[in-house]
């Protein structure tokens, strides 16, 4: 059996890597969060490190219809993260960002700063830099495709795109926005095309992952579903003190 952890450890032998791939709205970060908290691993969200990104690059004036960003302006930015139990703070220029990360501009604009090569590349080390030191579940697009390509075990996570609009437009309410269902819905079509056509790792699941609907799952089942599919494929113990 897969124990139960409570708080994030040292990777001891080299890092164990689960990715979780997937469109927004699937359900990927409550599942991270969830089997994280299972493991004992670290959370990396990496669509917090591009929202942050997005942010430093509007806060520098950069417009989202940018084709191309100046190194210098990228190496200006600074973003760090490190361990809270088992989730991930997120800093720039030293400062913890929290609730502004969420907004939807931002993502919208982490989505198109995403399509940007140079972007991408800029933001490689500090994702990899995270599985130096701990066993962590990566959570995003290209988690399986390209940041961790050989990955202990790969999760491509998905549902139909009115049920992730339904999601987010509830997500949205509950945090007391007065959202149009149809305005999120669109926005969310248009950012799944962008995510899944861009030219450098657009959103496509890896080949070698398991792909997990979760239109018709609750948090709960997926999770179990998500444990099930570890423990059956490996012994989990073994990997640890032997890889
Ligand atoms: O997962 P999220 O909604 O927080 O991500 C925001 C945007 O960042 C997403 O629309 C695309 C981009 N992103 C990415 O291109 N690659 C990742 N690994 C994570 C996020």
């Amino acid at each position: 059996m897969i124990s139960s952890k409570t708080g994030v450890k040292m990777a001891q032998q080299g890092s164990i890597v689960i990715t979780i791939d997937g469109p927004a709205g699937a359900g990927k970060s409550t599942l991270s969060k969830k089997l994280a908290h299972e493991l004992g691993f670290l959370v990396l969200d990496s669509g917090a490190i591009y929202r942050a990104m997005a942010l430093a690059l509007l806060g520098a004036g950069v417009s989202t219809d940018s084709v191309g960003i100046p190194k210098e302006t990228l190496d200006k930015i600074s973003i760090r993260v490190e361990p809270c139990e088992t989730l991930m703070r997120i800093f720039l220029d030293d400062v913890e960002l929290k609730d502004e990360i969420r907004e939807e501009y931002v993502g919208l604009a982490a989505s198109r700063f995403a399509a940007l090569p140079e972007v991408r590349e800029s933001l490689l080390a500090i994702q990899r830099d995270v599985a130096r030191s701990w066993n962590i579940v990566a959570e995003g697009r290209d988690m399986g495709n390209v940041v961790f390509p050989n990955a202990f075990i790969k999760l491509f996570i998905t549902a139909d795109i009115g049920e992730r609009a339904k999601r987010r437009y509830t997500e949205l309410m509950m945090r007391g926005d007065n959202p149009y269902y149809s305005v999120v819905l669109s926005e969310m079509r248009a950012r799944d095309s962008r995510d899944e056509s861009r030219k450098t790792a657009p959103l496509v699941a890896a080949t070698d992952s398991t792909i997990i609907d979760t239109t018709h799952l609750t948090p709960e089942s997926a999770l179990k579903i998500m444990l099930q599919l570890i423990e059956d494929k490996y012994d989990f113990d073994q990997y640890q003190t032997n890889s």
